[in-house]
């Protein structure tokens, strides 16, 4: 699995005034119609919790110049974004500033598998710039 070359992302999530924020290679295109995207989490982390509760994440692919924030949100800080510019989407989770491209999603459909959870989303909103993704394969951030 390290030698699978994986553009990086921080999965966002919101519920009842928390917000948070964690490092994802596990992200997939499902459909363009409708357009989907599903992102697989590990049960014991935070954000796990937040998703299910709120049935909403947001995926926010990084830039090359983000590799800071891959490693804060593979950290769980205490305070997630209190260094980190976001505003809020639609679906109440943080929209990360300067990323490649975003996708504000709702979840449609979950399924267990083993130690994670597979959250099929349907994005609601999207965006994106021409800067050059962040990538990581065999252990290391690359771009
Ligand atoms: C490069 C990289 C990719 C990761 N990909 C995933 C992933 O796809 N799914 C997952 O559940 N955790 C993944 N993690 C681990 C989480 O980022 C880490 O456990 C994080 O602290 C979880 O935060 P939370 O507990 O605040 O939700 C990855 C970590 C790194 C460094």
């Amino acid at each position: 699995m390290r030698r699978m070359a994986a553009t990086v992302s921080v999965i966002t999530s919101g519920s009842g005034g928390l917000f948070n924020g964690m490092t994802a290679t596990a992200v997939c295109s499902v459909s363009a119609d409708p357009p989907s995207l599903l992102i697989v989490v590990n049960r014991a982390n935070r954000s796990h919790a937040l998703i299910e509760r709120s049935g909403a994440y947001t995926v926010n692919v990084l830039s090359a110049e983000q590799e800071r924030l891959a490693t804060h949100f593979a950290s769980t800080p205490v305070e997630p974004f209190a260094d980190v510019p976001y505003s809020l989407g639609s679906n109440h989770c943080p929209i990360i500033e300067h990323c490649t491209s975003y996708f504000a999603c709702l979840v449609e459909q979950q399924t267990g598998f083993g130690t994670h959870s597979i959250f099929i989303g349907r994005v609601v909103a999207s965006g994106s710039s021409d800067s050059l993704p962040l990538l990581h394969q065999d252990g290391k951030f690359r771009s």
